[in-house]
């Protein structure tokens, strides 16, 4: 398939994307398989907002990442699977493997009452039957909404009830490192208050002892045995939606993010081969879990709709030691490798001594995704495990953009550490100011916004349209806001600089202050918290929580511990608060908003920029959290 060679071709294609997008995306939604051709390329408001690409398209997404690729690729592997310890045996499924696998398990949704347009929450560990789960939900135009594994029974009751998901997909459990992650008993303890759902299927992978629920829990390995193999994929608009996958927002709801069948299907295929330059043949890993967008787009459908090999990893990078992944790189002989910085700074401090027993020789690319890379450990990757040999694609994105926005494409785009470079085709970036102007020219800072649709573009936010309006449409008139600051620098190259907004990146997870802060309160003794974050050398941010208690508690490690046991039951291990300081007060205005700037800058250790304090219905309390501020 064709992609761009050179900077000129990019130039061009970038130009005519944003003359003729009509055309342009079209050209690309040829190469695929069509059920009905599109009346209409696009067909747009950015107002309502409604977003309609390949009107009247049929198609389903399982027959471009599967079917069509059975009579030139059908023997070579799709999906690598490399489990968490080394010495079991890893795994390698071809397309033809793969298609019957789907087909089998979509036959087993079907027998289990599953139908088009059904909501399947899928939590399961990072296993090939994970994705195996998502293509069957495709294959029969059920819509699956994957919850990360790392999310506990909390989060998850609150993802399965705002889609009222009818059926979950999940295992015993998981491994992870050293540890056993029980999915099926925080499964139990979610559907306690799920009603929507009525089967759960089960797969065995831990083979610990778990409670099957009668009539309600069948196991995996049972149903598989008495389908078919054959399943015929179902015929979906182009508008039908593929999947939801819950986003954490400013408000302690997670927003259900709703991606449709076609658009992302191009959007997916187009970055993954222009961004990475994959050559036919090639091993790719990316090292996302599959319960986040990365996971979607690059772990599973982009790869496998460009026919790939795509790896898969169970576990984690320090285990059993922090040389895993380099080992991992040379055993599959790993061609363009994708990770998160976050991972990059957590080896680069565990020393050169994980590395250099590995001969890395297979690697051609490298990319990075979900936080701004610093420049050390861009300097790091390039140099011990690049070799100053490979690319680094630095990809710039969001769960609501479906596909990679700013990056270069790799050995392209001249690159520079910590800048995301130049925007893909189709994608039209503006920045504007706090009021919505738009700044021109280049050498300028401010918020990014993208002023046209491209295919992977967020349609909504599952059952409440007005939510979607009003945190990506609303902010910037005709804009799609992406809630990021943005640096343009004198040549034009695009820097992202952080969230504007109440959520915080920590170790490339995208978690809601608010979300956090539910899960502090559910202790009995908490009466309100204030979550902020403060810069952290490894994880990005660090969460740092300010918490009222309801009555003097003289043993106050105890307290923190059990803050800390508590947010992990409620939200998951991923939100688990870096420093917590007990506090009289919040510092709140009149009207009794908290004022995070100030706690901001508190947990920054930046006291001299506090800024004025005397709108605050109690000015004393600022000093009374100063002097207290764990630094
Ligand atoms: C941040 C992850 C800087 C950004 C794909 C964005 C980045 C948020 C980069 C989305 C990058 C992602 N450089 N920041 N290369 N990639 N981000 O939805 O703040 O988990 O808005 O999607 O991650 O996180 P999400």
């Amino acid at each position: 398939m064709k992609r761009i060679n050179t900077f000129e071709q990019y130039e061009r294609e970038y130009n005519r994307s944003v003359l003729a997008p009509e055309e342009f995306w079209a050209e690309q939604a040829e190469q695929f398989t069509w059920k009905k051709k599109w009346d209409k390329v696009l067909d747009w408001n950015f107002d309502e907002p409604q977003i309609n690409w390949f009107v009247n398209g049929k198609l389903n997404i399982t027959e471009n990442a599967l079917d069509r690729h059975l009579a030139s690729i059908g023997n070579q592997t799709a999906i690598l699977w490399e489990p968490n310890n080394p010495n079991e045996q890893a795994r390698e499924i071809s397309y033809n493997e793969l298609h019957l696998e789907v087909c089998k398990f979509a036959n087993v949704l079907k027998n289990n009452g599953a139908k088009k347009g059904d909501r399947i929450c899928i939590y399961l560990p990072m296993v090939p039957e994970l994705a195996i789960a998502m293509l069957a939900c495709a294959r029969i135009g059920a819509v699956h909404s994957v919850v990360f594994g790392g999310f506990s029974f909390k989060s998850l009751t609150d993802r399965i009830t705002d889609s009222e998901c009818s059926m979950v997909i999940t295992s015993d459990g998981g491994f992870r490192g050293t540890k056993d992650i029980p999915l099926k008993s925080v499964v139990d303890e979610a559907l306690e208050s799920c009603p929507s759902v009525n089967k759960v299927v089960v797969l065995q992978r831990t083979g610990e002892h778990i409670v099957m629920q009668p009539n309600r829990d069948v196991w995996w390995h049972d149903e598989i045995k008495i389908v078919s193999g054959d399943c015929p994929a179902e015929t979906m608009d182009a508008e039908d939606i593929l999947f939801i996958l819950y986003t954490s927002g400013s408000t302690g709801k997670p927003k259900g993010v709703v991606h449709t069948t076609a658009g992302y299907m191009i959007y997916t295929d187009y970055t993954f081969r222009n961004v990475f330059q994959y050559n036919e043949g090639d091993v790719f890993w990316c090292t996302a879990d599959v319960g986040w967008i990365t996971g979607h787009s690059y772990l599973v459908y982009g790869p496998l709709l460009a026919g790939a090999t795509t790896l898969m990893f169970e576990g984690i990078p320090t285990y059993p030691d922090a040389g895993r992944f380099w080992s991992v790189i040379d055993k599959h002989k790993v061609n363009i490798f994708y990770t998160a910085p976050t991972a990059i700074r957590s080896l680069q401090a565990l020393g050169l001594a994980f590395v250099t027993p590995y001969k890395l020789d297979s690697l051609r690319v490298l990319g990075s995704v979900g936080e701004p890379i610093n420049e050390e450990a861009w300097h790091w990757y390039d140099e011990n495990i690049g070799k100053k040999n490979c690319p680094i694609v630095d990809t710039y994105w969001q769960t609501e953009t479906g596909g990679i926005m700013i990056s270069p494409l790799a050995g392209i785009t001249k690159t520079k550490p910590g800048y995301a470079t130049f925007p893909l085709p189709g994608i039209q970036p503006v920045l504007v100011d706090e009021k919505g102007n738009e700044l021109q020219g280049n050498d300028v800072e401010g918020r990014l916004c993208i002023k046209f649709p491209w295919p992977g573009i967020i349609r909504t936010t599952y059952g409440n349209h007005q939510r979607a309006k009003e945190t990506y449409f609303n902010h910037y008139k005709g804009y799609y806001f992406t809630g990021d600051g943005c640096k343009r620098d004198h040549e034009g190259y695009y820097r992202i600089t952080g969230r504007v907004d109440d959520v915080l990146k920590v170790s490339g997870h995208l978690l809601g202050t608010a979300e956090i802060e539910n899960a502090i309160n559910e202790h009995k003794d908490i009466v309100e918290s204030a979550v902020v974050g403060f810069p952290h050398d490894i994880k990005g941010y660090g969460i740092y929580a300010f918490v009222i208690c309801d009555h003097e508690r003289n043993d106050t490690d105890n307290l923190k511990k059990e803050i800390v046991e508590t947010v992990t039951k409620f939200m998951g291990p991923i939100a688990k608060p870096d420093k917590i300081q007990i506090v009289k007060g919040l510092p709140k205005t009149r009207s009794g908003k908290i004022m995070r700037r100030i706690l901001r800058k508190i947990a920054e250790n930046d006291l001299s920029n506090i800024g004025d304090t005397s709108t605050l219905l109690d000015p004393a309390v600022v000093d009374e959290i100063k002097a207290g501020a764990i630094i």
